[in-house]
């Protein structure tokens, strides 16, 4: 079984790898104060794009262009990257979608779209063995609860408040999906989103088994 290794790039961007697949969430690096790198210093396999927000799918399409790489969201959303010649593969919620490193599911998330009509989403990531569950922007919902059928290895929270669920929502959020491990996004981006990852972390472990990872813009972790 290969490795997994994820680095953390800033807001809700992280390069997953697991030998020669490199799968790339939500870029948003031109224009993110925190952004650990430059778009043309990524190098994917694959992007995943939970929704039509700026600050989510913000690079993703030259990123595409740039690397060949497969875009992997809502169907509404993948339209306008195959218009522009992109490889995608565009389901809904609900849907286990078919990738050369396992699998890429669509999950509800609660949050708007960006997109008229569209619908915002996490994933569900089978890679390397391992099940991630990447949330996107969402609030705490009860249905969380399902995921811990998963039986979910990593799960990536936002945790800034104001778009999405704060820390004391994400810490029950926790508490439904079960995951050995947790990884808090989407904070201190910008100062409406201001908040102290460690009093997430000392939060949840008070709270349940899971660990929680902190990991700065640029920091790595291998599980
Ligand atoms: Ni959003
Ligand atoms: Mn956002």
């Amino acid at each position: 079984m290969f490795r997994l290794n994820i680095e953390f790039l800033g807001h809700s961007c992280f390069l997953i790898q697991a030998d020669s697949h490199i799968v790339l969430t939500d870029p948003f690096l031109t224009g993110n104060p925190s952004a650990a790198t430059k778009p043309e210093d990524v190098r994917p396999t694959h992007i995943l794009v939970s929704h039509a927000h700026d600050d989510h799918m913000g690079d993703a399409k030259a990123i595409a262009k740039a690397n060949g790489a497969t875009v992997y969201s809502t169907f509404d959303i993948c339209q306008s990257f195959q218009e522009e010649g992109i490889a995608i593969e565009g389901g809904n919620i609900g849907g286990k979608l078919p990738a050369d490193f396992g699998s890429v599911k669509l999950v509800p998330a609660i949050h708007s779209s960006g997109l008229p009509g569209g619908i915002a989403c996490g994933f569900v990531i089978e890679i390397a063995g391992k099940k991630i569950y990447f949330a996107g922007d969402t609030a705490l919902f009860v249905d969380m609860a399902l995921l811990a059928g998963e039986n979910i290895d990593i799960a990536m929270l936002p945790i800034g408040d104001y778009f999405t669920m704060g820390p004391g929502d994400a810490a029950e959020a926790v508490k439904l999906i079960k995951p050995q491990h947790v990884i808090p996004m989407h904070y201190n981006t910008f100062p409406p989103i201001a908040q102290d990852p460690q009093k997430f972390k000392k939060l949840v472990e008070s709270k349940s088994d899971a660990r929680v990872t902190v990991l700065q813009p640029g920091d790595e972790a291998s599980f």
